[in-house]
């Protein structure tokens, strides 16, 4: 077997229709919500199958302020596509919130919508939700909260293109 069919065989098949996503993103995002003044941040995102075998991505988030270069938020963790479309997220934020997200991905329109179902140990966010979306070949994101005081709505968008 030549190094390209290893290297295709080696994706696990449940994470292969998610495989557009593997590799570095990098761009600009901007963040708002009805109690704060809005903001602009850079960012890089980097997905990637570590262990062939797993149904599993690791993802991996940083940002930063345009004008400094200094950190802001940062999250990790795993999603786990499975072959039936629906796509199980957990992630573990800077900030110390953790979030369990189920949702789904739509090879066709190339559109991740994931809604939290456990979100742990924050002291504001009651809710997520997220969508990841390609769009002429740029990832675009939008992440929507609701807090103790505030409904669903959104705090971030962001466009990134691969590195
Ligand atoms: C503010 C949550 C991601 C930057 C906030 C607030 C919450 C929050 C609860 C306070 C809102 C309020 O006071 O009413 C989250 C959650 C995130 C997330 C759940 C991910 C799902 C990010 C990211 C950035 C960011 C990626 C930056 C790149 C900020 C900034 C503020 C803020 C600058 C305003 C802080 C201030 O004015 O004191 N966020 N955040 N957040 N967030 Fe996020």
């Amino acid at each position: 077997m030549n190094k390209e069919k290893e290297e295709i065989s080696a994706i696990h098949p449940a994470v292969a229709p998610l495989c557009y996503l593997l590799g570095k993103w990098k761009g600009e995002g901007e963040g708002g919500y009805s109690t704060i003044n809005s903001f602009r941040y850079g960012e890089q995102l980097h997905f990637s199958h570590p262990a062939p075998g797993k149904p599993v991505i690791a993802y991996s988030h940083n940002t930063w302020k345009l004008d400094s270069g200094l950190p802001m938020h940062s999250e990790s963790g795993y999603w786990r596509p499975k072959h039936d479309g629906s796509v199980e997220v957990v992630i573990a934020q800077s900030t110390g919130l953790a979030e369990v997200l189920m949702g789904t991905h739509s090879a066709e329109d190339i559109v991740i919508k994931r809604q939290s179902q456990v979100v742990a140990n924050a002291s504001k966010v009651r809710e997520i939700s997220r969508v990841y979306e390609m769009v002429n070949g740029e990832l675009h994101y939008v992440v929507q909260m609701a807090t103790n005081l505030t409904a669903l709505q959104p705090h971030l968008k962001a466009v990134l293109k691969k590195l």
